[in-house]
């Protein structure tokens, strides 16, 4: 079964209040979303392979240390760009991917309009990366394709998850760890996160 990693840090904390509050500016809940991002790749880096190498410092050499694997990131359009920049900064080699996908608001379902993988899925290390987790349906989808891509290390990373949409991942895709910052409580009807932060895109641009 999917491993479940909550996010335990009294910053990301704060933030998902800010991200919540309704009466957040936009220019607010990116930085928000951005430093919650932070501390993701921070959480989710502890589970990557190390190879030791020489360093030679102004003084002597030494023992020093790089990560073994390659790491493509892969955010899922539109919310998933607003986190991607912080696992950039903090991974800057990493290769990235873009899946375009959309929820048809009447029946959930996520539509596909864009895919693009980098190369050697099946030798790197992939993390799926969206702010929202609701039914899961998107995130199960764009797994599902890296899957078909040869990708066999999926990492999903997410800022707010639901029991439902954990549910999904952890039934469509045993083998996929989650990394999230706050499980909240429910999905209303229309599938939106309770207590949440509302549409993640639309706060994010601020297209509503
Ligand atoms: C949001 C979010 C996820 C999806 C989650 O995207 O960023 O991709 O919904 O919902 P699910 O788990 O029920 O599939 P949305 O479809 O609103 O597209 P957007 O990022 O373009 O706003
Ligand atoms: N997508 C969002 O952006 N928010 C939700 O609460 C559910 C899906």
């Amino acid at each position: 079964m999917s491993s479940l990693t909550v996010v335990d840090n009294p910053l990301v904390k704060r933030d998902i209040t800010i991200l919540r509050n309704h009466k957040t500016e936009e220019y607010q809940f990116r930085l928000a979303l951005r430093r919650i991002a932070y501390a993701l790749v921070n959480e989710i880096s502890k589970d990557f392979t190390l190879k030791e190498i020489e360093v030679e410092t102004p003084l002597e050499v030494t023992k020093g240390y790089d990560i073994a694997h390659q790491t493509v990131l892969v955010p899922v359009l539109r919310a998933g760009l607003s986190m991607v920049n912080s696992f950039i900064e903090m991974i800057p080699n990493a290769k990235v991917g873009h899946i375009g996908l959309q929820r048809d608001e009447e029946t959930l379902q996520p539509i596909d309009y864009y895919y693009k993988a980098p190369k050697n899925l099946e030798i790197s290390k992939t993390i799926v990366i969206d702010p929202m987790l609701a039914t899961g349906g998107s995130g199960s989808a764009a797994i599902s394709f890296l899957k078909n891509k040869e990708a066999n290390d999926i990492i999903f990373a997410c800022l707010i998850a639901s029991p439902e949409g954990i549910a999904r991942i952890r039934k469509d895709h045993p083998d996929v760890p989650i990394y999230t910052a706050v499980v909240d409580r429910e999905l209303n009807e229309q599938g939106y996160i309770l207590p949440g932060l509302g549409d993640a895109g639309d706060r994010t641009y601020g297209t509503f």
